[in-house]
């Protein structure tokens, strides 16, 4: 049984929570080791269609690496805690699910690199993002500097790094850090909303767009249409696509299997 996480599996959503309220959620060794385990979990029961992460707490989304871990570690401890912690967001991202990120807090250092991780980000209203390593004197580990500048662009991304500097969920809304904000009491709901909406949709195709768009940001325009036509063309052979197809033109809603 997990001690820093919260997993509740309802109706093929997994909820996970970050639970360290007293700590304002900070990432430890232990947290890092849980999310992989309930990482591993999404990725691999078929019963999970999609999840959302959250923190425990009003305050905080997580605000941060555990800077008690952080003080006492050597040079190659940093470089094992930071792989790790890298490993385990690069697997949720990749985990073929959608995965919403619901920030009901702070979301600085290694939370905001944990919420860009997650394909979607909703804010609470009173939700502040940064990423104040430097004040730290040490830089990010969990995967800012090749995330950041990906959803924000290179000079607000740059900005941020270099600053340390907070920002509130509406700054972070008008510079694409997160795609909602809410009250801080619809989060969860709205949360769930968004991700009910997507799940009615075809579920390999939903996992085709988390792939290619994941893919296609690391290579040329040209490599990347190739991908997507060869992935048109794969999804042709579903039953989801005849299904999908059948429906819209049988003026029927779509009953998918993801088959
Ligand atoms: N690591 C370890 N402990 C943390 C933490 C972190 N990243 N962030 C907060 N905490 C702990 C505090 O030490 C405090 O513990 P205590 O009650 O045992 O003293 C508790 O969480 C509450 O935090 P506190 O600082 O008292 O709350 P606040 O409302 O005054 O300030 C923040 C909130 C988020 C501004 C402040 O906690 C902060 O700056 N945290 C560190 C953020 C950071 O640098 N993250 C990047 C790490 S690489």
């Amino acid at each position: 049984m997990p001690t820093t996480l919260l997993f509740d599996l309802s109706n093929g959503i997994a909820r996970v929570t970050i639970n360290r309220p007293d700590k304002l959620n900070a990432l430890n060794g232990t947290v890092i080791a849980e999310l992989g385990d309930a990482v591993t979990r999404i990725e691999t029961d078929a019963a999970i269609r999609g999840a959302i992460l959250t923190g425990a707490g009003p305050k905080a989304f997580v605000a941060g690496a555990d800077i008690t871990e952080l003080a006492a570690q050597t040079p190659m401890q940093g470089k094992a805690r930071s792989t790790l912690g890298q490993e385990v967001f690069r697997r949720l991202e990749r985990c073929g699910k959608p995965v919403i990120a619901a920030v009901n807090g702070f979301a600085l250092g290694g939370g905001c690199e944990l919420a860009m991780a997650c394909h979607i980000r909703i804010a609470a209203d009173h939700a502040r993002f940064g990423q104040p390593e430097v004040k730290l004197g040490i830089g990010p580990g969990y995967g800012a500097t090749a995330r950041l500048p990906r959803l924000v662009g290179r000079g607000r991304a740059l900005e941020l790094l270099l600053t340390g500097g907070m920002i509130d969920a509406a700054e972070a809304f008008r510079i694409g850090l997160v795609n909602r904000v809410v009250p801080a009491d619809k989060l969860l709901a709205e949360a769930e909303t968004l991700l009910r909406t997507i799940l009615e949709n075809g579920p390999l195709a939903i996992r085709t767009c988390v792939e290619l768009v994941d893919a296609g940001l690391e290579t040329t325009m040209d490599l990347a249409l190739a991908l997507e036509a060869d992935h048109f063309g794969l999804l042709s052979a579903t039953e989801d696509m005849r299904e999908g197809t059948s429906a819209f033109l049988e003026k029927r809603k779509p009953v998918f299997k993801g088959v």
